[in-house]
């Protein structure tokens, strides 16, 4: 028998800045995300002694990310850890919905090996692109002896998955990251298998209070094609307009469930004695509506 005992680190290619190419090299700014493939990503990375193997999971912008793909990634990424010969996983992705899919991953799967995400500003042909700096900083943290969890390594720095925001639109270190999140008790987390066997994904619509906000739009899509669940993000610490926290209360009593999370980058929200909603802690909007989903998710009978 030929046992290959050579470590073993996959990569999971998803698409995004990291794989775009510009069509003008020296105008970086004009490009398209997703054209390069994860064999020509890695070429001069491979790092020494370790086997790197390969897997173009899907080849798009983050922005069109789907609860398929993401089922399909976490099946990857499930298959590869239970392996013995596999030391990690780096996972490649377009930076614009990375939070989501990091929080969604860790989550659910809460890896015992090392998983890192990266990603990149820049395109691939841009002269000065961070994609092959981050790839290679996330295969060395991969490779540590005291890596542990799922991260985002990028810009040289390390965030936790759970944690980690994009709060800057273009600059080359887009992410910032609270010190703690947890995920909110009250909010079930179902199974590996249970995310993998959904057919029908619930769904949660996101919803923003501001100045001059009221209840219209909830009440005209709870009227016309009502959601699972919505999640409203407030004003400070979760605050809401009279008449937006009057639709949601009406749509809670319709059978949607609200949480409440807040529109400031960090901070989250902290219980009030006067609070009618439900909140998500510290949980950002985004963060919130796929602890919400994962929580409706979990509740759904299984459909045969
Ligand atoms: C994307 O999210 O796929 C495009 C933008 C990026 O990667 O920064």
């Amino acid at each position: 028998m030929n046992v290959n005992k050579t470590k073993k680190i996959v990569v999971l290619a998803t698409g995004g800045t990291i794989a775009g190419l510009a069509t003008d090299a020296a105008k970086p700014q004009n490009y398209k995300a997703c054209q390069v493939n994860v064999v020509d990503l890695l070429a001069d990375l491979a790092p020494a002694g370790v086997e790197l193997l390969t897997e173009q999971v899907a080849q798009i912008d983050s922005k069109d990310m789907s609860f398929v793909l993401w089922q399909n990634l976490l099946a990857r990424v499930a298959h590869w850890v239970a392996q013995d010969e596999v030391q990690g996983v780096v996972i490649t992705h377009g930076t614009d919905t990375l939070e989501e899919m990091a929080y969604f991953l860790q989550t659910v799967l809460q890896p015992t090996k090392p998983v890192a995400i990266t990603c990149a500003m820049l395109p691939a042909n841009a002269p000065d692109s961070d994609g092959p700096v981050n790839l290679k900083d996330a295969l060395a943290w991969v490779q540590a002896p005291d890596s542990k969890g799922l991260v985002v390594v990028c810009a040289g720095q390390v965030h936790a998955g759970q944690a980690v925001q994009k709060t800057h639109s273009h600059q080359r270190n887009p992410f910032t990251s609270q010190a703690k999140v947890t995920h909110p008790a009250e909010l079930h987390v179902p199974s590996v298998a249970q995310v993998l066997a959904c057919t029908h994904w619930p769904r949660v619509e996101l919803v923003l209070n501001h100045a001059g906000a009221d209840g219209r739009l909830v009440r005209a899509v709870m009227a016309h094609d009502a959601p699972d669940g919505w999640v409203v993000a407030g004003t400070g610490n979760g605050t809401l307009h009279h008449d937006l926290e009057a639709a949601l209360l009406v749509a809670q009593k319709q059978g949607a469930h609200v949480l409440r999370a807040s529109r400031c980058a960090w901070g989250g929200v902290q219980s009030r004695e006067a609070d009618v909603l439900p909140h998500a802690g510290a949980l950002t909007a985004v963060q919130a509506r796929v602890a919400l989903w994962l929580h409706l998710l979990s509740q759904q009978k299984s459909r045969s």
